[in-house]
């Protein structure tokens, strides 16, 4: 019995006044209390006793329900791990739970386990059970070794909780330490196995959701390359509350390689998510990396052994496409991990780039460039988070050059000096979490001179002298933009950088600490600035009326008011107009008739997860609204998009007929949907013959204003995942300038280069159409409205022509803002991309396609 118990019982008793002062208890009469005063010297006693008796019989009940009831809430610890047997020989059979041998060896690991959780006075309390749940051969030296993978469970009182996970984080230091002395494992009962190392940690409590009802475990041999995906795929979503693994095993002196070409699941890991570990069981110890949602980082893994696991879990709600993924394996030699380089110049990398690095490798380079020069090194890429990592420490993956130590990701790319002629330059990963690594040139230079007849950053990286004062931030660090002197035509911004003065007030924050668009406002405080310039008051705002006269205090406003109609204003179907800006497919019904949610069935990718010059690789049905138009014989021309089952919006200028080249004729063109790489057709392309092109009459070839024009399809096209059109805007839909834009195509990925063969997106921001005519040589009409990035870099180019402009609204829907149309050159500085104006066709769109 629980000592407290009795001693609850007993208290009350060794009072010996306990009757008497009961007696008193009804005494509430005053008077009476009074004319006796012995007595009511007793009754306060007795009060006084009564309540010492409560007190402490409920102080009594407190300690006996903290004590006991505390002890009696338990929680189930799921410890998952490994460990190293090195005299045993790993067996086929072993790899089947239902042989002798399987059972014969996990027998002894749990027995094992059991002694060794013994020697351990927490663990020995609360340790309920242990499986083994597969084995592998041990990596490295001769075939001899196998590991166990297992779990334990432990049934533990809330309170001794971490003290278990403390008991079992001792458990992992391996047998032998650094100085070869032997750890505790060793302590061991006759006859048992050989333990070298034990790893274990936590089950993550995502994958213990009660919820979980369909648990499938997957076994693969690699060594025959494959797909593996998800359930449904791709033809349905996932199915909800899974937990899926798939055991890769690659053969002896292989590592596992696993490339993702397609990944869409709930943006919340907290829902859905998959894990990819280099083990066979979902150690944390041993993840390498956890994604959801839609990613657009490199998806390619090797294992640092012969294993690999992926899994996947989801929940009850939003269940989206889900993965495929490619399986294969490759020798386990890394390559160019480290070695002597020589010269006056060179480059390397983290192996695999631009695959993630395995985990568990460290290469060395030594470099020895030529007598009294120094080194340097330049990262143009630089990827190395981890989490938990500190970038002061880099205990984790790390670079290190010379003893300086780099880690984490660095977006600009970053410069390294030494300050002799030869450097050692350490790449390491340790046991979990990998990136994507680094890519990195090595340079000499003459400590005197760094940079001859270049400019040098405060970094050391040389540029163009040109560069220098140019008003872009071209050293990474702007110090090719400090100290300049800024000519008569241009402004100085605070940060003392010098752009041009027609950039100011444009809406545009092109300093890059807004002082090009601070002091822009002619009204004062409190004041509202209509188009016309004329100042009103702020309290006038969206009140319904129209204060500056040419209705622009109604437009831009939340709440949807009806308003007498103006060229900004929305009209709605039933005629009356409303002032909220953009408000067609925004989810929210705005006019009384809802005419402005009506044909909303577009610019969604329908699974909702959440060249180009510059750009990246798309991933399938990023774009599905995309169209490739091919010439018959020629191959891919230009772009178009969807904008239903049966037309396509492309660029006039594309079906233009150009010498002996009928590009006017429909019977020319074939019109590729849902393709993702050009000479890669597969279930989900759509070839369809045009039966109709319809370019837009007022046309000019010369200086390609109104450069449009309607494809119709010889039929129909089905939506599907691939294949969705893209919102049409209206009239008044406004495309500010400096929004977020997407350009896509196959066009070349350089000003003379090659066309793409895999779609490319880029993105750009919308640019005002007053700083692009000036760019632009004043070629720039009301019809066509300009994108890009006037650093440079990022454009559309030759055979992107026709494609879309993508911009997202508010309510998430894709709309057309322009169609890729022209440029001077490709993405060169100060030269935006051109594009035709597509709020200018809207209505002549919809006569001529009915769409
Ligand atoms: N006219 C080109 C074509 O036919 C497109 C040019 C777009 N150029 C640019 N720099 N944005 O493909």
């Amino acid at each position: 019995m629980d000592p407290l118990d009795s001693g609850h019982t007993s208290v009350p008793r060794q009072d010996p006044d306990w009757d008497s002062a009961l007696q008193f208890l009804p005494a509430s009469d005053s008077r009476r209390l009074e004319k006796k005063p012995w007595r009511s010297k007793r009754v306060w006693m007795g009060v006084g006793l009564l309540l010492a008796a409560v007190g402490v019989a409920l102080l009594t009940g407190l300690l006996v329900w903290h004590f006991h009831v505390r002890n009696d809430v338990r929680v189930k610890k799921l410890f998952i791990g490994s460990l190293g047997i090195s005299d045993q020989k790993f067996l086929e059979a072993h790899e089947d739970p239902n042989t002798l041998q399987f059972q014969a060896l996990a027998s002894r690991v749990t027995h094992q386990l059991k002694f060794i959780y013994s020697k351990n006075w927490v663990l020995s309390q609360y340790f309920t059970g242990s499986s083994v749940q597969t084995f592998s051969p041990a990596d490295g030296s001769g075939g001899d070794g196998v590991v166990a993978y297992y779990q334990s469970d432990f049934n533990v009182p809330v309170y001794q909780a971490d003290a278990v996970e403390e008991a079992m984080a001792s458990l992992q230091q391996p047998a032998e330490d650094e100085q070869g002395r032997q750890g505790r494992l060793l302590l061991r009962p006759s006859g048992s196995l050989n333990i070298n190392n034990v790893i274990s940690g936590a089950l993550d409590p995502r994958m213990m959701r009660s919820s979980l009802f369909v648990k499938k475990t997957f076994s693969i041999h690699v060594n025959k390359s494959d797909l593996v995906q998800s359930p449904g795929f791709p033809d349905s979503s996932y199915p909800p509350n899974t937990f899926l693994q798939w055991r890769l095993r690659a053969d002896p002196g292989n590592r596992v390689r696993l490339n993702f070409d397609t990944l869409i699941l709930e943006d919340d890991c907290q829902q859905d998510f998959i894990r990819i570990y280099d083990s066979l069981v979902p150690m944390e110890d041993r993840l390498m990396k956890e994604q959801c949602g839609f990613p657009q980082d490199s998806l390619s893994f090797l294992s640092s052994g012969g294993v690999m696991l992926l899994t996947l879990v989801t929940s009850e709600e939003r269940n989206f496409p889900g993965f495929r993924a490619q399986y294969s394996q490759i020798p386990v030699t890394t390559p160019n991990c480290g070695g002597k380089l020589s010269g006056p110049s060179g480059s390397f990398s983290s192996p695999f780039f631009p695959s993630n690095y395995p985990p568990q490798v460290t290469c060395v380079w030594e470099i020895q460039v030529p007598e009294g020069n120094f080194v340097k090194f330049h990262f143009t890429n630089f990827f190395l988070s981890e989490p938990g990592q500190k970038s002061e420490v880099c205990g984790k993956d790390y670079v290190d050059i010379g003893g300086q130590r780099l880690c984490g990701s660095k977006p600009d790319s970053t410069v390294v000096s030494s300050s002799s002629n030869k450097v050692s330059v350490t790449f390491h990963s340790d046991s979990s979490h990998v990136d994507q690594g680094f890519t990195a040139e090595y340079q000499a230079f003459v400590p005197t001179d760094p940079c001859p007849g270049r400019f040098r950053c405060s970094d050391n990286l040389c540029l163009n002298k040109t560069l220098q004062c140019n008003g872009w931030d071209d050293c990474g660090d702007a110090s090719d933009e400090a100290n300049c002197e800024c000519e008569a035509s241009q402004l100085r911004c605070k940060n003392l950088r010098c752009k041009p003065k027609f950039w100011q007030c444009d809406g545009v924050d092109d300093c890059g600490d807004n002082t090009d668009e601070e002091d822009c406002r002619k009204c004062k405080l409190g004041e509202f600035e209509c188009r016309n310039s004329v100042c009103v008051s702020e309290s006038l705002r969206c009140d319904g009326r129209d204060d500056c006269s040419d209705r622009s205090d109604e437009v831009d406003c939340k709440k949807a008011l009806a308003l007498q109609c103006s060229a900004s204003t929305y009209r709605c179907k039933n005629q009356r107009c409303i002032s909220k800006l953009n408000p067609e497919c925004d989810g929210e019904q705005d006019c009384e008739d809802g005419s402005d949610e009506d044909n909303c069935e577009c610019g969604i990718r329908p699974y909702r997860s959440s060249r180009i010059v510059g750009g990246q690789v798309s991933r399938e049905g990023e774009w599905p609204w995309q169209v490739s138009l091919h010439v018959r014989g020629k191959g891919h021309v230009c772009g178009a998009s969807v904008l239903s089952r049966r037309w396509l919006l492309t660029a006039a200028h594309c079906v233009q007929d150009v010498g002996l080249n009928r590009y006017s004729q429909a019977n020319q063109w074939e019109a590729m949907l849902g393709l993702h790489t050009q000479s890669k057709t597969d279930q989900w392309t759509v070839k369809r013959k045009v039966k109709r092109i319809i370019a837009h009459p007022a046309y000019k070839p010369l200086t390609y204003d109104n450069d449009v024009a309607l494809m119709e399809l010889e039929t129909d096209v089905s939506l599907n995942q691939n294949i969705w059109p893209i919102c049409l805007p209206t009239h008044t839909h406004s495309f500010p300038a400096g929004q977020e834009a997407w350009i896509t195509g196959w066009g070349t990925t350089r000003e003379g280069g090659v066309v793409a063969s895999v779609l490319q997106k880029a993105k750009v921001r919308i640019i005002n159409s007053t700083v692009c005519n000036n760019l632009m040589d004043q070629q720039i009409t009301d019809h066509m409205l300009c994108a890009g990035m006037l650093k440079g870099g990022v454009d559309a180019c030759q055979g992107d022509s026709g494609g879309p402009l993508s911009v997202t609204g508010s309510g998430g829907r894709v709309f057309l803002a322009g169609v890729v149309s022209w440029g001077d050159g490709c993405a060169r500085r100060n030269k935006p991309g051109v594009y035709t104006r597509i709020t200018e066709y809207n209505s002549w769109i919809k006569e001529n396609s009915k769409v």
